[in-house]
């Protein structure tokens, strides 16, 4: 058998070479990493959920109308995307006072923000992934203005669709991060969302309670992880409640 050619690894996923031209495949790997990875762990199951998790997200996305790079999953740790060209800078969106923003501007956790703020973090692991502005991103050609102005268009459509979405699920979603890539079409390009979007890149806090579901139970030691995940792949309807298999839509949360 033929070894596949890895492109790209990175701390929780790795990409390879796809079966056609233009294709990538996404492999989700188990390890969890916070604090520019000064803090490590492998935790059994993650890659599986985030996969499916991800797969449930962007399909959705895609559904109204959000493009992605997401084609078709191809097992419990892979999924087909297309190849995009990574803009090297996350975006940002927060809806609730959590994390860096609370930390930076001593805004008490769990405080509504009067409108969603979008932020931007340039992708350098060596600087940790410091926050930039757009002047920067501009004057340093990380991205274009047209780049910039679809970046905040698809990340606050991102935002709409599922803060709605997890709302349904009695989850409020504080915040997430997005990146985008080029696709080019002819003469043509446009920007997609891409990488992924699951527990590992939102904050997600149950709306009665406000246990968190979402990668700060590894960051802040606040217990288990994979089960924080799994609550959040069974209440999309993405496994039923006793087991592993996809069998009921979401489950709506009054
Ligand atoms: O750490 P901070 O509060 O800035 O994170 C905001 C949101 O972006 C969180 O949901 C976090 O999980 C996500 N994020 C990410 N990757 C990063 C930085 C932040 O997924 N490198």
């Amino acid at each position: 058998m033929a070894r596949r050619r890895m492109v790209y690894e990175g701390k929780a996923k790795i990409l390879y070479e796809g079966p056609e031209p233009g294709t990538y495949i996404q492999y989700f790997k188990d390890d969890a990493t916070a604090f520019n990875a000064e803090k490590k762990d492998v935790i059994d199951g993650k890659g599986v959920l985030n996969n499916r998790i991800s797969e449930h997200i962007m399909t959705a996305l895609g559904g109204v109308g959000v493009p992605t790079h997401f084609i078709r999953r191809l097992n419990m740790r892979e999924q087909l995307i297309r190849q995009v060209e990574i803009i090297p800078i996350e975006i940002i969106v927060r809806n609730v006072a959590a994390g860096t923003i609370s930390k930076r501007l001593g805004i008490e956790e769990g405080t509504p923000l009067p409108r969603p703020i979008v932020e931007f973090c340039y992708k350098d692991d060596n600087l940790g992934d410091p926050l930039v502005a757009e002047e920067h991103i501009i004057a340093f050609n990380w991205a274009t203005q047209q780049d910039l102005d679809d970046m905040i268009a698809l990340a606050l459509r991102v935002n709409d669709f599922l803060s709605g979405l997890f709302y349904g699920v009695g989850i409020k979603l504080v915040d997430f991060k997005i990146e985008c890539g080029r696709i080019y079409e002819g003469d043509f390009q446009r920007l997609v969302v891409a990488d992924e979007i699951s527990p590992d890149s939102c904050r997600l806090w149950d709306v009665e309670t406000g246990q968190k579901l979402d990668k700060d139970v590894f960051r802040r030691d606040l217990g288990n992880l994979a089960d924080a995940y799994t609550e959040v792949a069974k209440r999309l309807g993405i496994m039923p409640q006793n087991g592993t298999a996809p069998t009921t839509g979401p489950k709506l949360v009054h």
